[in-house]
């Protein structure tokens, strides 16, 4: 089954046609909501909104292992991230879609793996490559047949948040070779590899990252929600497509 986990914009999939909600319990705790299962085109998938329904929940206090865990509990075996970030690149302004291809992680403090505690013994995983590329394919593919224009990949920095950050951090991470920064790609994606889910992102640029484009003085929160409500309808068309045919 097909897991969508929603993002800032996305806390509903209106092309879902809902036919269940369940309130899981993990091992981890709870999951940031209710999982809403449902149909889009010829399959099933399990939604899950990142921040709850309501949007209550930062991007550091996200339970990511609740959500991984819960999803995997109820049968996901795909995962497709749909988030929200700065661009950092002058070519990637708002509205642009992206489907990164790596991960840099400036993150503290978050629960970051599955195997810890005394009796669980010492596990690495690969995550030379941390999406997965057949699933990636999958989502350019689907962009490409409905003719949506999408980024095929770029260098996500997963930052702390929930403030924003420097235009001198901002420098730092396009140094470092970041395209574009977000809040909740990590721990999310090792946890997926950890439970052994194909997990990929769909990027959506809000807005340019601090002292970039038009946030050279300041990042203008107000156009942010418009970008964002565009964007996420050619999200949900992007996904459709990809559930349009059977897994
Ligand atoms: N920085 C970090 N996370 C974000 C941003 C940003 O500029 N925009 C949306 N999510």
């Amino acid at each position: 089954m097909l897991a969508i986990i929603g993002g800032s914009g996305l806390t509903q999939l209106s092309s879902l046609e809902v036919n269940r909600r369940e309130i899981v319990r993990t091992p981890y705790g709870e999951p940031s909501g209710a999982l809403l299962f449902g149909r889009i085109g010829a399959q099933d998938v399990v939604f899950l909104a990142r921040h709850g329904f309501g949007h209550t929940i930062p991007p550091h206090d996200v339970n990511y292992c609740a959500n991984i865990a819960g999803l995997r509990q109820v049968g996901a075996t795909r995962v497709v991230s749909v988030a929200s970030v700065g661009g950092i690149r002058n070519d990637l302004g708002p509205g642009t879609l992206l489907v990164p291809h790596q991960i840099i992680d400036y993150t503290w403090g978050r629960k970051m793996t599955f195997h810890e505690g005394a009796d669980s013994p010492v596990t690495h995983i690969d995550f030379t490559d941390p999406y997965d590329a057949g699933l990636r394919g999958a989502l350019l593919d689907a962009a490409a047949a409905i003719g949506e224009p999408i980024v095929d990949g770029g260098v996500y920095a997963a930052t702390q948040g929930p403030r924003l950050e420097t235009a001198a951090e901002i420098n730092r991470l396009e140094r470092d070779g970041a395209d574009v920064v977000g809040m909740t790609g990590m721990p999310e994606a090792a946890l997926a590899r950890e439970a052994g889910l194909a997990y990929a992102a769909i990027a959506v640029v809000a807005n340019f990252a601090a002292g970039r484009g038009e946030s050279a003085h300041g990042i203008e929160f107000a156009t942010i929600e418009a970008t964002l409500h565009a964007a996420m309808a050619r999200v949900r068309g992007v996904l459709s497509r990809l559930c349009q045919a059977p897994a």
